[in-house]
C-alpha cells in the first residue's frame, strides 16, 4: 500500500498548479493521471484566460471590478459573488506568475502581454499565447512540477474513494500496465479531473472527459451541485466538434448564415455583435440553423477570410491546421463550418471557495468542482482563470490540513475499498448478459443532444431521463469483460458508462426541476428567469433510486441581480 500526505488525481492546470503549492510548503504530494499529464485537455484550451491588465488604450482602463462585474453578469448572477470576487481579484497576479515561470504569451508592440476581446467582456482582457495558450500553460506547470520533483502516477487510473469516520482517506487506483489494482492512502485528496463532455455526442472535449471523476464522490454521498448548467461553444468544426476558438471572433472573425449576412444583429447590439456570451451566441447560431438560415449541412459560417494572412499564421495558426487537416479547408481564403458543441460543465462537486468538499479530507478544483464562480453560463477565458487561481487554493489548504496529521495509512479502510472494487470488477468480467455497453455509451451521448441541448422543454426532458433510466436497467445487463489484465481499456469502459449514466441522471433531474430560463438553461416553457423562486443552487445527492434534490442559496455581495442585456 502506498501513502502520500496529499493526493491529487488529474495531471492538468488545476492538478499541477495544486501540487506545486502543496511541494512548496514542504508537504509530501503525488499526482495520479490516467495519461501524461502533457496529455490533459488543459491543453486543448485555445483562445486564452482573463486578467484586468492594465494594457488597453488610456480612459478605456479594465480593472477587477469590471471584470468580476462582467462574470456576474455572464453567470445570469447565479454565481456566488464571493468565489467570482477571488476568481477576478487574483487574475493578474497569477498571469504574472505564469509569466515569470516562463509562459511564452504573445505580446504587444511595446512587448506587454497581449489580450484580445472575449465574449461578454466590455474590454480586449484576455491574455493569450497565439490560439495553443492551455498548452503553453500546462508547459509551464508541468516544468514547475518537475522542479519540485513531484511524483507522478502516470496512466494510473482512480475508480474509487476510501472513507473512514465519513473522512476521505485515500484512493483505489488502477495501473494500465500491469493491471493491479493499487490502494494509495492519503490524509488529503484533491480531484482535479476536468469535465464530463463525453456524456454528449457532440463535445469539444477529449476521449478522457467521461462522467466517472464526479460519480466516484457522487456515489459516495458528496453531492452534485448546478448540473443543469451546461455550456454549449458557439463555434465547434462541422462534423468534428473540434473547439474553433472565441480568439477567432475576438480577432475580428464573422458569424454569417447561408445568405452571407452577419446575423447576430438580431440577437445582441451593434456594438457587441460576435461577441456576446456564449450562451446567447449559441442559442443564435442554433435559431439561424433551426430557421433554415444555415446550410444544408445544419451549419453557419465562422469567416476569417478578411482578417488576412499575416493575422490568421500569427494568432490562429492552430486554427489553420485544425481546418485544413480534419476538413480540408483553408480558413485564409474559405469559411469554416461550425456548428455550437457542448464544451464544459458549470456544475460539478460541490466546494467552497478553497475548494472543499462536503467531506472531510476531500477537495475538488477546476472544471470538475462547482465552487460557483460561473453560475449558469461561464465568460470564456475564465476557465482557464480557475483552474490556476482554485488549483493554488485548493493546494494551500490540503497542505494546511494536513499539517499536523499522523502519516500513516488506514489500513483497514484501504483494504474495505480495495475489495469493494475488485467485487465490482469481478462482476464486471462474469457480466450478466448480452447488451453491448459501447451502445449504450453511445445512445446515451445522442440523446442527451436530443433532450438536453440548447433548448429545453419539460416533456422532452422527462422523455429523456425515462430512457437514460431504461439506459441504466440495460447496462446491469452488459457482456462480460474482456479479461486481460495488460492496459484493460475496456475495464475503465465500463466504469465511465455506468458514471455517464449517473451523471446524465444527475444532470436531467436537476434540469427538469429548474422551471425557469437561466444562462445556458433556457427553456421554451418557462423561458423568462426567476429570482423569486429560482435565485439558488441545486444539490443532487445520490441515492440507489436516483438523486435526490436540495436547494441552497446564491451569496450576493455585491452585484444586486438585473435584466441581463447585451
Ligand atoms: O474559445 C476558446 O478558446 C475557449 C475558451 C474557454 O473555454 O475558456
Amino acid at each position: 500500500m502506498l501513502f502520500h500526505e496529499v493526493l491529487i488525481i488529474g495531471g492538468g492546470l488545476a492538478g499541477l498548479r495544486a501540487a506545486i503549492e502543496v511541494a512548496e510548503m514542504g508537504r509530501d504530494v503525488a499526482v495520479v493521471s490516467k495519461i501524461h499529464p502533457m496529455r490533459s485537455h488543459s491543453g486543448e484550451a485555445q483562445g486564452g484566460i482573463n486578467a484586468s491588465l492594465a494594457n488597453v488604450e488610456k480612459g478605456k482602463e479594465d480593472s477587477k471590478e469590471k471584470h468580476w462585474y462582467d462574470t456576474v453578469k455572464g453567470s445570469d448572477f447565479l454565481a456566488d459573488q464571493d468565489a467570482s470576487e477571488i476568481l477576478t481579484a487574483q487574475a493578474p497576479e497569477v498571469i504574472f506568475e505564469m509569466e515569470h515561470w516562463g509562459c511564452p504569451f504573445s505580446r504587444t508592440p511595446e512587448g506587454k502581454i497581449a489580450q484580445r476581446p472575449f465574449g461578454g467582456a466590455g474590454l480586449p482582457r484576455t491574455c493569450y499565447a497565439a490560439d495553443k495558450t492551455g498548452l503553453y500553460l500546462l508547459q509551464t506547470v508541468w516544468e514547475q512540477n518537475i522542479k519540485h520533483n513531484v511524483k507522478v502516477y502516470e496512466e494510473w487510473v482512480v475508480l474509487g474513494l476510501a472513507t473512514e469516520d465519513g473522512k476521505c482517506c485515500g484512493v483505489v487506483s488502477m495501473d494500465f500496465l500491469s493491471g493491479e489494482l493499487i490502494a494509495i492512502g492519503a490524509n488529503a485528496v484533491i480531484f482535479a479531473t476536468g469535465g464530463i463532455g463525453r456524456i454528449y455526442a457532440n463535445t469539444t472535449n477529449a476521449i478522457t472527459n467521461t462522467g466517472l471523476a464526479i460519480s466516484i464522490p457522487y456515489w459516495v454521498g458528496v453531492p452534485l451541485k448546478d448540473m443543469e448548467f451546461i455550456q454549449f461553444h458557439p463555434t465547434s468544426l462541422a462534423r468534428t466538434h473540434i473547439l474553433m476558438t472565441e480568439g477567432c471572433r475576438g480577432e475580428g472573425g464573422y458569424l454569417r448564415n447561408k445568405d452571407g449576412e452577419r446575423f447576430m444583429s438580431r440577437y445582441v447590439s451593434e456594438k457587441v455583435m460576435e461577441l456576446g456570451p456564449r450562451d446567447i451566441v449559441a442559442r443564435s447560431i442554433q435559431t439561424e440553423i433551426n430557421e433554415g438560415r444555415g446550410f444544408p449541412d445544419g451549419t453557419v459560417h465562422l469567416d476569417l477570410t478578411h482578417l488576412g494572412a499575416k493575422k490568421i499564421l500569427e494568432r490562429l495558426p492552430g486554427i489553420r491546421d485544425i481546418c485544413m487537416n480534419f476538413i480540408g479547408i483553408d480558413p485564409i481564403y474559405e469559411p469554416i463550418p461550425i456548428t455550437p458543441g457542448m464544451h464544459y460543465i458549470m456544475g460539478g462537486i460541490e466546494t467552497d471557495k478553497d475548494g472543499q468538499t462536503p467531506m472531510e479530507g476531500f477537495l475538488a478544483a477546476g472544471e470538475c468542482a462547482c465552487i460557483s464562480t460561473h453560475g449558469a453560463n461561464r465568460l470564456g477565458g475564465n476557465s482557464l482563470l480557475e483552474t490556476v487561481v482554485f488549483g493554488e487554493r485548493a493546494g494551500k489548504k490540503a497542505g494546511e490540513y494536513v499539517k499536523d496529521k499522523d502519516k500513516k495509512t488506514k489500513t483497514k479502510a484501504l483494504e474495505d475499498a480495495l475489495k469493494r472494487e475488485q467485487d465490482t470488477i469481478e462482476k464486471f468480467r462474469k457480466g450478466g448478459g448480452e447488451e453491448n455497453p459501447y451502445k449504450i455509451k453511445d445512445e446515451l451521448a445522442k440523446l442527451m443532444v436530443k433532450r438536453f441541448g440548447l433548448f429545453r422543454q419539460e416533456k422532452d426532458m422527462k422523455t429523456g431521463l425515462e430512457e437514460i433510466r431504461k439506459l441504466k436497467e440495460r447496462f446491469k445487463k452488459i457482456r462480460p469483460v474482456f479479461g486481460g489484465k495488460v492496459f484493460n481499456l475496456d475495464l475503465l469502459s465500463f466504469y465511465e458508462i455506468k458514471a455517464n449514466l449517473d451523471a446524465a441522471e444527475a444532470e436531467a433531474v436537476s434540469a427538469i426541476a429548474r422551471k425557469e430560463t437561466r444562462g445556458s438553461h433556457y427553456r421554451t416553457d418557462f423561458n423568462k428567469r426567476d429570482d423569486e423562486n429560482w435565485l439558488k443552487h441545486t444539490l443532487a445527492t445520490y441515492t440507489p433510486e436516483g438523486p435526490k434534490l436540495s436547494y441552497k442559496p446564491v451569496t450576493i455581495t455585491k452585484f444586486q441581480p438585473e435584466v441581463r442585456k447585451y
